[in-house]
């Protein structure tokens, strides 16, 4: 018994059209039974050949032990690597797993990192508590999208630069190719998370980052009941990614996880461009309501935010609209609890539209446009539902707390 191969696919899917390798992309025909989709393979270990010491363990990939890989994790990460134009990926039970393996691989003791200060808050806690206690690495949390700032920042002991593409909540958006040349200049690596962009609205290793991160918890699995994280680069940087912080740390995706990731990221494409056409929808519908204290969404053409978006996204500015409303903080309580299909929870990428309301402090909130310090950020995760209604579900609300529109923005 030989292990099976772990690596190539059928096809080179990065040759083929965004919603082909959606749907080829990864997936492997069983041929035990000759079912056509990867079946979930619940084991735990695979049989070992005939010689067990004939083993390459220098592959990161061997199919011996699930913590280390497994039938659905190569199908996920072929996909996700043709996907994203990198040489390999690795999968991890969570967005917040892929995140620390991407930086306990790239950053030790002594290192110093530069992370946007307006960052999702797990991976903001990360950099301003644990890595510098439990790793003594030294991080200066700067405005990403200000590059004089970013060179400023550098140090002879720089060895990362961190940003979102997107970032989580205030929705600024970095320069990626100014970055990364920031970075190598340094000799520093450009971690990206792209999970508020996944492809194809952005491919951040093709604008020179050396990793993307995505919480495939998000838009890639897009039905809210999977989780899971992923990293994707050079082989060699993956390779080092998984036999570092995958095989030891062990983060491990759950195989049934990563076979309910890839079923829903067949339709990632077609499900994008509703999220997109809905959050633009929204985002002019709050722009151009004076209830509404501030919007921020790339796709808005004053948004300061819109000339690096265009020229770095492809078919749409993401499914996330941040807005303030004014009044009182009870006031913008009762607004969320008037909402009837627009449901408060955490969370984004889901089929169904999740809004969010808080009040922020620290180096984040300190970053934020005036408006969303002053009333906190409500966060809408803009789903699959008809615009139409989401608007009057929006409206309605907006309505109970605030009164009818009066009159509308010049
Ligand atoms: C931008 C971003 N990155 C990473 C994560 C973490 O992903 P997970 O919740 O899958 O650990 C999140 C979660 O909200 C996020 O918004």
């Amino acid at each position: 018994m030989s292990t099976p191969s772990a690596r190539p696919d059928k096809h080179d899917h990065r040759t083929l059209g965004e919603q082909s390798w959606a749907v080829h992309g990864g997936n492997r025909p069983d041929h035990t039974t000759g079912a056509i989709r990867t079946p979930i393979v619940m084991a735990n270990s695979y049989l070992l050949p005939d010689d067990p010491t004939s083993l390459d363990d220098a592959d990161p990939d061997l199919l011996v032990y699930t913590r280390e890989s497994g039938a659905n994790q190569l199908g996920l990460q072929a996909k996700l690597a043709a996907m994203e134009n990198g040489e390999a990926a690795a999968v991890f039970g969570t967005g917040m797993a892929a995140l620390h393996a991407a930086f306990f691989t790239l950053i030790g003791p002594g290192d110093h990192a530069i992370v946007s200060n307006v960052v999702y808050g797990r991976s903001q806690g990360l950099f301003d508590t644990l890595l510098p206690a439990k790793m003594g690495v030294e991080v200066d949390f700067v405005d990403i999208t200000d590059l004089a700032a970013v060179r400023a920042a550098v140090r002879p002991t720089t060895r990362l630069v961190h940003a979102e593409t997107i970032a989580n909540p205030d929705l600024r958006v970095p320069d990626i190719a100014a970055l990364a040349t920031i970075a190598h200049t340094a000799g520093a690596r450009l971690t990206v998370d792209s999970t508020f962009t996944p492809p194809p609205l952005a491919r951040p290793l093709s604008l020179g980052a050396d990793l993307v991160i995505h919480s495939l918890t998000k838009y890639i699995n897009g039905h809210g009941d999977a989780m899971g994280g992923a990293v994707i680069g050079s082989r060699e940087l993956i390779d080092a990614v998984k036999t570092g912080a995958l095989h030891h740390i062990g983060g491990a995706i759950a195989p049934f996880n990563a076979w309910l990731i890839m079923r829903g990221s067949v339709t990632l494409p077609l499900r994008l461009r509703q999220h997109c056409d809905n959050a633009s929808a929204i985002a002019g519908f709050l722009h151009d309501d004076h209830r509404v204290a501030h919007v921020a969404y790339p796709g808005l053409p004053g948004d300061p935010q819109h000339a690096r978006a265009a020229a770095q996204f492809s078919g749409g500015y993401g499914g996330v609209v941040s807005f303030a409303l004014a009044g009182s903080h009870e006031d913008r309580v009762r607004f969320v609890n008037d909402l009837r299909l627009i449901t408060s929870a955490v969370s984004l990428g889901h089929d169904e539209t999740l809004i969010a309301y808080e009040q922020y402090t620290g180096v984040k909130a300190h970053a934020f446009a005036a408006p969303f310090r002053e009333h906190g950020l409500i966060r809408l995760a803009v789903g699959l539902e008809s615009a139409d209604d989401l608007i009057a579900d929006l409206d309605a609300a907006l309505t109970a707390t605030y009164g009818r529109p009066a009159a509308t923005h010049s």
